[in-house]
C-alpha cells in the first residue's frame, strides 16, 4: 500500500470494456438502538463525533406559543440519537431582547423564560447524557446586548467602574455642544458605521454588529474575569464545551487606523470596506488559549468550536495554537465554494488535510446566517441528488462533521416574500438584495401534518416552507431512498467503518468532475467517488497502487443513485450526480 504517495493519478478509461455488473443499492440501515451503535466516548470524543446545530425557536414548540423551547429539544433527544447525533450545539437561550435572536445578552448566567427555566436546561442536559448526546453551548463574547446590566452600568456615566467594560471613544471634532463626527469610518458588519453616539455621557460607543450589541473591551481585565466566570457557569452544569461566536472581532486597532476601502458598495448602501483594523488581531489567541485554560479545569476533554471566516488555512490553523486554542476550527472555505467544483473541493481539503497544526477539521455547510445548502449548491433540477451527494462529502471526509437542523431533510431557504414579514433586522435594513437570515431558520419539519408538527400555536414565528408537505421526517422515515435515510446510512457507516472513523484521507488523480478519495486505516480502506456533474464519469485507481493488491475488489456501502452501475477499482461508472462510497476487499 503506498498510501502516503504524492503523486497520484486517476485512469482514464476508455481503453477498458466495460461490463455493466449490477451492483445493489445499499438498503438504510434500520432505526439504531442506543446499544448498537458506538458513541464517541473518553478523551478526544470530538473526533468521532457528529455535531447538529439547534436553532432552538425554530426546532420543536412544546407550550404552544409558536416559538420552539428546551423541553421541545428534550422530546426530540431520541430523533437525534437515533439519527446518530453525538453533541449538539444550541444557539443562544439566554435572555434577551432579541434584536439578534439571542445574540444579543443580557444575561449570560440564565435562560430566557421564552425557552424554559433552568431546571428545563439541567433536565435537557441530563437527558442528553442517558442519550450519550453532549450540548454544546455558544458563548456570544465580542459583545452583549444594550440592555445588559453591565452596558447600562457602562453608560450611564463617565467615571462608572464598567465605563471601561466597553468601547468609547469621542468624536472627531467633538465640542461641549456639537457630537462632532464618528471617531474613524470603521463599518458595522450589518450594514453603517460602527460607532454609536450616547448622549447623556457624550461619547460614542462601538459595535461590530447591530446597535443593540456594543463590543466588549477586551484589553481589559475585568472582562476577562466576568467571561471567564461565564465559561465556569456553563461547565458546572456539565456542557460538554462551548462554540465561540465571532471570535476573530474581539479586538480593534487602539489607534483607530480608518480600514482601506474596497471597490462598489455593500447591501445596505455604504462603500465596501476591508475590515483590517478590527479583524484577526494577535491578541485574539491569547484570549482563546485563556478559555481553553478555563474549560480544561473541568473533566471529559470539553471542546472547543470557533466561528471564524478566516480567509484562508494559514489563518485558520493559528486557531489551534499548539494544541492549547480550540479543537475544531470550522471551516468556512469549504463551506463556502458554493458550488460543486471537484478540483475546487480537492484542493480545499487536501489544504486542510496537510495544516501545519495538524488540526483536526470541521466540516459544515448549511448553520444559521446563510441560505442553506439544498439551494446553494443544488442546480435547480437535481438538488436531492445532490443533498445526498454533499451528505457524503460532509460524512464520509476526514473531520468532524457539524450538521444544521433540517439539512437531513433537504430543507430549503425561504425567504419571506414581503419586507413587512421579515424579521432579521438586516434583512429590513437591506431589502431586497439582503432579506436577512429568516429563510435558513424556518421551523423544523416534522411531519405533513398541520404546522409541520413544529407547534400546536396556528403562526408559528416563522412561516412553515410549503416544502414541508413532502420534505419532513414523517414521510422520510418512511422512503428507502429519503435524504433523511442517506444521512442516517452515512452516520452509521462512519462509525461501523474504521477507515471511516479514524482513517487519514487522500485524494486521487485530478478529474475536472470527479472528486475521488481514499479513507485508509491500517489495512481497511474505503473508497469515495462523487460526481459533481450532470454528465455520466468514469474514473478509476490502479488497484496495486492505491488499494493493496492487483486482485482488490470494492464492495458497494452506498451508492446515492439506484441505477446499476460498474465498481472495479480500475473502472468506477458513476451517473449524473452519483456518489459512492466502497469498502476494498
Ligand atoms: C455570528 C452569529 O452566528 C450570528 O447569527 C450573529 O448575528 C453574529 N455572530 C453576531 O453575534
Ligand atoms: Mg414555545
Amino acid at each position: 500500500m503506498h498510501w502516503t504517495k504524492s503523486v497520484v493519478a486517476a485512469i482514464a478509461t476508455c481503453a477498458l470494456s466495460v461490463s455493466i455488473g449490477a451492483l445493489a443499492q445499499t438498503a438504510p440501515l434500520p432505526p439504531s438502538t442506543p446499544s448498537a451503535q458506538s458513541q464517541p466516548t473518553g478523551p478526544e470524543w470530538w473526533r468521532h463525533a457528529v455535531i447538529y446545530e439547534i436553532y432552538p425557536r425554530s426546532f420543536q414548540d412544546s407550550d404552544g406559543d409558536g416559538i420552539g423551547d428546551i423541553k421541545g429539544v428534550t422530546s426530540r433527544l431520541d430523533y437525534l440519537h437515533d439519527l446518530g447525533i453525538d453533541a449538539i450545539w444550541i444557539t443562544p437561550m439566554y435572555p434577551s431582547p432579541g434584536i439578534d435572536y439571542g445574540y444579543d445578552i443580557s444575561d449570560y448566567t440564565a435562560i430566557d423564560p421564552l425557552y424554559g427555566s433552568m431546571a428545563d436546561f439541567d433536565n435537557l442536559v441530563a437527558e442528553a447524557k442517558k442519550r450519550n448526546i453532549r450540548v454544546i453551548m455558544d458563548y456570544v463574547i465580542n459583545h452583549t446586548s444594550d440592555q445588559n446590566k453591565w452596558f447600562l452600568e457602562s453608560r450611564s456615566s463617565r467615571d462608572n467602574p464598567k465605563r471601561d467594560w466597553y468601547v468609547w471613544r469621542d468624536g472627531k471634532g467633538e465640542t461641549a455642544t456639537d457630537k462632532g463626527e464618528s471617531p474613524n469610518n470603521w463599518q458595522s458588519w450589518f450594514g453603517h458605521s460602527a460607532w454609536q453616539w450616547d448622549e447623556k455621557t457624550r461619547q460614542y460607543y462601538y459595535h461590530y454588529f447591530y446597535v443593540q450589541q456594543p463590543d466588549l473591551n477586551w484589553r481589559n481585565p475585568e472582562v476577562h474575569k466576568a467571561m471567564d466566570g461565564v465559561l465556569d457557569f456553563w461547565m458546572k452544569r456539565g456542557v460538554a464545551g462551548f462554540r465561540i461566536d465571532a471570535v476573530s472581532r474581539l479586538y480593534e486597532d487602539p489607534n483607530l487606523h480608518d480600514d482601506p476601502y474596497l471597490p462598489g458598495h455593500n447591501a445596505y448602501g455604504d462603500r465596501n470596506i476591508q475590515h483590517k483594523y478590527t479583524d484577526d488581531l494577535p491578541q485574539v489567541h491569547d484570549v482563546l488559549k485563556e478559555v481553553r485554560s478555563v474549560v480544561n479545569k473541568y473533566p471529559g476533554d470539553p471542546v472547543l468550536v470557533t466561528e471564524a471566516d478566516e480567509p484562508n488555512v494559514e489563518a485558520l490553523a493559528k486557531m489551534y495554537g499548539n494544541g492549547d486554542e480550540v479543537q475544531l476550527p470550522m471551516d468556512f472555505q469549504i463551506a463556502d465554494v458554493n458550488k460543486l467544483s471537484a478540483p475546487r473541493f480537492r484542493e480545499l481539503f487536501n489544504e486542510i488535510e496537510s495544516n501545519s497544526a495538524h488540526g483536526q477539521p470541521e466540516y459544515f455547510f448549511s448553520n444559521h446566517d446563510q441560505p442553506r445548502q439544498w439551494d446553494r449548491y443544488g442546480d435547480g433540477e437535481h438538488n436531492d441528488q445532490i443533498a445526498k451527494l454533499m451528505a457524503v462529502l460532509e460524512l464520509t471526509t476526514r473531520g468532524t462533521p457539524q450538521m444544521y437542523y433540517g439539512e437531513e431533510l433537504g430543507m430549503r431557504t425561504t425567504d419571506p416574500a414581503r419586507v413587512e414579514d421579515v424579521h432579521d433586522p438586516i434583512g429590513k435594513l437591506g431589502w431586497p438584495k439582503e432579506k436577512g437570515r429568516d429563510g435558513e431558520r424556518t421551523p423544523m419539519q416534522w411531519a405533513s401534518s398541520s404546522e409541520a408538527g413544529f407547534t400546536t400555536a396556528t403562526k408559528p414565528w416563522l412561516p412553515i416552507p410549503p416544502s414541508a408537505i413532502t420534505y419532513n421526517v414523517e414521510a422520510e422515515s418512511k422512503d428507502p431512498n429519503s435524504i433523511l435515510n442517506t444521512y442516517k446510512t452515512l452516520i452509521a457507516l462512519r462509525k461501523s467503518e474504521p477507515a471511516l472513523r479514524d482513517g487519514s484521507q487522500m485524494s486521487i488523480g485530478n478529474d475536472p468532475d470527479v472528486f475521488l478519495y481514499l479513507r485508509q486505516s491500517g489495512n481497511a480502506i474505503v473508497l469515495v467517488a462523487i460526481n459533481m456533474s450532470d454528465q455520466r464519469r468514469t474514473v478509476g485507481v490502479k488497484p496495486d497502487e492505491y488499494l493493496g493488491s492487483t486482485t482488490a475488489r470494492l464492495s458497494t456501502l452506498y451508492n446515492s443513485i439506484g441505477n446499476a452501475s460498474e465498481l472495479s477499482p480500475a473502472h468506477i461508472v458513476l451517473e449524473p450526480f452519483a456518489a459512492v462510497v466502497a469498502k476494498v476487499q
